[in-house]
């Protein structure tokens, strides 16, 4: 497998080789057992380290910075995998053989066949809309083309149609005709052949599905946690994923690659990037791209995406070369000040936006594309939850007064605020 694309596998080797040398010796924190309810844990605001299901789908050991799919790291199923094949991987439990592979593949090509979804999304105001509302709309239009009554089916077919429906928003957005999906091609460079209208070259394609098999899952993040969430209601799975689609919008979880583009154009040279630095921290800003809830270390997506990034802009044009040379001297500060004293380094979305953009893509779509990866996670997870289903429900410490005796409008006054 990736003859072709040797010079990337062997670019993933090497990063995994720095992860394993630099990784933390640190005993590893006891999160890969069974455990007995209740469980006794300190919960923070944002429910930082809440624990509120077990799971063997994957596990992100932020200490260590490692991330497993189904007991298998990251690093081998990007040097080693297909897109398609982690997406098997994820919803079923064990890698595919080349027969279930075929059946697979065989099934997604149906399921990418929407006709009536995007005749439907081409007669709405997709153009006026953000990507990633059309996005959620389209998926929601998804059901036209007839209810599924397996949610392992709804499953697949998200995870084919998703490509297809960002495809055609893409599209559309630039007023132009939506390209129908090609059968001869996987499912990352059918999604950049709809995107683009043009196919991919063998690098760019192999690209594109390391970037969708490194977004595929990532531990109970936000966008999965809320598509659990409603999936646990019994609502339904495209609900489920609209919510997740609607979670991972925000800047400081799928929104971040856009978000770090812009950043990264407000600095005007790789030498201004001290000074900027400086100014942004003295304004107390985040600094997008970087930090994250689970990972005190180094992000393996990042280790495996940023030499990738540089790969590519090297024989890019100069301004995406130069994005790079910025974001590695915006790494350099960010490092030296925030990484050893408080754990902040940069995690995938510092890079992902580059690779992007070297292919052609506007920042906008930086995160529908992640949408279409994170769908795996989001079903896969929810398929699991749901087979031993028990309602989400937390509760919220109430800190605010009692009894307050009630008086009638005309004797409040100005003003009968409380607190
Ligand atoms: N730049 C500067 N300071 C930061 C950053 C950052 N990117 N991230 C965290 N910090 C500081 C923060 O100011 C706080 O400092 P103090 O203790 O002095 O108040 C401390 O670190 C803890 O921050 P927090 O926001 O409470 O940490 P969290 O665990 O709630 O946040 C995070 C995780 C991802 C929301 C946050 O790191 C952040 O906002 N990062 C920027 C947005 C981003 O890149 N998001 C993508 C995450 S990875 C992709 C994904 O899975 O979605």
């Amino acid at each position: 497998m990736h003859e072709q694309t040797q010079e990337i596998t062997d670019l993933i080797l090497k990063a995994a080789e720095k992860a394993r040398a630099e990784s933390s010796q640190e005993a590893e924190p006891s999160m890969t057992s069974p455990i007995d309810w209740p469980v006794q844990c300190n919960i923070n605001r944002g429910l930082d380290g809440a624990i509120a299901c077990e799971t063997r789908v994957g596990y992100v050991n932020g200490a260590k910075g490692w991330l497993i799919y189904r007991g298998y790291d990251i690093f081998e199923l990007t040097a080693h995998a297909s897109f398609e094949e982690v997406c098997f991987l994820l919803l079923r439990g064990h890698l595919p053989s080349q027969a279930e592979l075929d059946q697979f593949t065989e099934k997604l090509r149906g399921y990418m066949q929407i006709d009536e979804t995007i005749k439907y999304l081409k007669q709405s105001p997709v153009a006026k809309m953000g990507p990633m509302a059309a996005l959620s709309l389209g998926v929601n239009m998804l059901r036209v083309e007839g209810e599924l009554n397996d949610e392992l089916e709804s499953s697949m077919r998200l995870i084919a149609a998703m490509p297809v429906i960002l495809g055609a928003i893409t599209r559309i957005r630039a007023g132009e005709e939506p390209v129908s999906p090609d059968a001869s091609l996987g499912l990352a460079a059918n999604l950049l052949y709809m995107m683009t209208g043009e196919k991919p070259d063998a690098e760019q394609e192999r690209l594109m599905d390391i970037a969708l098999t490194l977004h595929a899952d990532h531990g109970s993040n936000a966008s999965t946690f809320t598509a659990m969430v409603v999936a646990s209601t019994l609502s339904d799975m495209h609900f489920a994923v609209c919510a997740g689609i609607g979670a991972l919008k925000g800047p400081l979880h799928g929104g971040a690659n856009e978000a770090v583009i812009h950043l990264l154009g407000e600095i005007k040279s790789v030498d201004e990037v001290p000074s900027w630095y400086h100014k942004a921290r003295a304004e107390k800003r985040k600094i997008m791209g970087f930090g994250h809830r689970v990972y005190k270390a180094y992000d393996p997506r990042a280790r495996i995406i940023r030499p990738l990034a540089d790969h590519l802009t090297k024989k890019g044009k100069p301004e995406h070369r130069e994005m790079l040379e910025k974001a590695f001297a915006l790494e350099k500060e960010v490092i030296r000040t925030l990484g050893e004293q408080k754990g902040i380094f940069p995690n995938v979305d510092f890079f992902s936006g580059t690779v992007y953009t070297c292919m052609g893509i506007a920042p906008e779509l930086f995160t529908p594309i992640f949408a279409v990866a994170r769908v795996v996670g989001w079903t896969a997870r929810v398929l699991e939850y749901t087979e031993d289903n028990r309602l989400f429900r937390p509760r919220a410490s109430y800190i605010g007064s009692t009894y307050l005796e009630f008086k009638n409008i005309a004797d409040r006054g100005e003003c009968c605020a409380t607190s």
